[in-house]
């Protein structure tokens, strides 16, 4: 069975922390505590609003996890340098919208005229691994290959997100496509947005998706069960459908 990597977003423990300004909830608790319950890696986004994750969170989870760091960034000069200072294991660009509750929709990286070039290119001459947040769609993959990123990550959301089952079949037949298509073009592929216990197995058992970032959800079930039971019922949901495929 090829390992299927899990990595675990804490935006949402600094949204809580923020709720009340002060320290507590750490979100660099929540990263150790991730690192110990199975998570292969940590993804922060630091929007530029500053909404949850802070500069200060950035610098301490890139001095102190000793699990890779996913930066997820928008395509700004600011961001940027800041990615550039950091030289997290992996960026993600994503795109933006102040007025959004959550990132919505993935990149179009085939509209973008090439604008995302020079943010891939600095990156990865920085020895840092570029992902890009894409909508399932051979056109933004076709994009993406172009510019050069390392890495795809497909936006479920759509698929988690319906309640109708013949919705979520073709939204699912879309990210199978093209998990497959990725991997046909030497692209890494990831998955995100929106997965539950619900919905993960499906997307845990489709062989060329090799990472699945998580985080909404499981902040939310570790209110109930404590952030360790959180994650491992979440690793063994994807183990066992992965599992279930080999
Ligand atoms: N992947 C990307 C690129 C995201 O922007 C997000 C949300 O910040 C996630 C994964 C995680 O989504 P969720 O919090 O819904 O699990």
């Amino acid at each position: 069975m090829n390992h299927l990597r899990l990595g675990v977003n804490i935006d949402h423990v600094a949204t809580i922390r923020n709720a009340r300004g002060g320290a507590h909830p750490d979100p660099l608790r929540a990263a150790k505590i991730a690192e110990a319950s199975g998570a292969d890696g940590i993804t922060a986004h630091l929007r530029e609003d500053r909404r949850h994750i802070s500069d200060h969170d950035i610098t301490r989870l890139v001095r102190e996890i000793s699990i890779p760091l996913n930066f997820e960034m928008a395509a700004t000069d600011e961001m940027l340098q800041i990615a550039l200072s950091h030289k997290p294991h992996a960026s993600c660009l994503v795109p933006e919208k102040r007025e959004e509750r959550t990132t919505e929709g993935g990149l179009d990286v085939a509209g973008g005229h090439n604008m995302l070039r020079h943010y891939v290119e600095s990156l990865k001459d920085a020895g840092i691994r570029v992902s890009l947040f894409i909508e399932a769609d051979p056109r933004q993959l076709e994009a993406a290959q172009r510019i050069g990123a390392d890495i795809v990550e497909l936006h479920v959301g759509a698929y988690c997100d319906t309640e109708d089952p013949m919705k979520r079949q073709s939204e699912f037949e879309r990210i199978r496509k093209a998990a497959q298509l990725a991997e046909e073009m030497g692209l890494e592929c990831h998955a995100g947005h929106g997965l539950t216990y619900g919905t993960v197995a499906p997307i845990a058992a489709i062989p060329t998706i090799v990472e699945l970032n998580i985080g909404h959800f499981l902040i939310g079930e570790a209110i109930f069960v404590g952030l360790e039971m959180a994650i491992r019922e979440m690793r063994r949901l994807m183990d066992d459908a992965r599992q279930a495929v080999a």
